[in-house]
């Protein structure tokens, strides 16, 4: 695996449970900074020409999984410039993928609760894992699982209930400007 992306470019990256707002967040980051946005999700929904659904549906989450890996392999080796990377919310549950995760850069967590994740995903029937007669429980089983996982990848972790986006823009612009500007000393 090459070592370069880790040490010349800015990345951003964005990791959270469903739900926490990561695309939104990503979205005002990249017209902020005027940085590229890449979405791992859509990117594995480009390269194999299916929404993730279906690929759940007809392989089953390791492959997706497997996909999930294999594009942040990809990432660590190809990106030419800083970039905000948001990603799946279950991206972190392989150890190799948090180990990417830290080497591409400055990794933040959008940390939201229980509560706040049902009332946000329970109308939206696109993201597999939550299409079950529970998901009020499922999602703070789940929550309680990666917690941990979340924790450990991330430099920073923002508590974003009672936040609006511009001041968790602000809070991530000048958190990564900080760090980076530590490393380059
Ligand atoms: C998943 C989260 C989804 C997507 C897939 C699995 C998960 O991304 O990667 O449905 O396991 O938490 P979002 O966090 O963007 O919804």
């Amino acid at each position: 695996m090459s070592e370069h992306s880790s040490i010349h470019l800015q990345h951003i990256i964005l990791i959270g449970f469903m739900g926490c707002g990561k695309s939104t967040i990503g979205r005002e980051l990249h017209q902020k900074l005027g940085i590229p946005l890449i979405d791992t999700d859509e990117a594995i929904e480009h390269k194999c020409g299916k929404s993730i659904s279906n690929i759940f549906a007809e392989s089953g989450e390791e492959t997706f999984r497997d996909l999930e890996t294999e594009y942040l392999r990809d990432c660590l080796t190809n990106l030419t410039s800083s970039s905000i990377i948001s990603t799946g919310g279950g991206i972190i549950l392989r150890e190799e993928n948090r180990e990417i995760l830290k080497r591409l850069g400055y990794v933040v967590w959008l940390k939201i609760d229980a509560i706040n994740v049902y009332q946000r995903t329970k109308k939206n029937r696109s993201r597999p894992i939550l299409q079950q007669p529970n998901p009020k429980k499922v999602i703070a089983d789940l929550i309680e699982l990666r917690s941990p996982y979340y924790r450990e990848t991330a430099n920073l972790t923002i508590n974003i209930s009672g936040l609006d986006r511009y001041e968790i823009t602000t809070g991530i612009i000048e958190s990564a400007r900080y760090h980076y500007s530590q490393q380059a000393q």
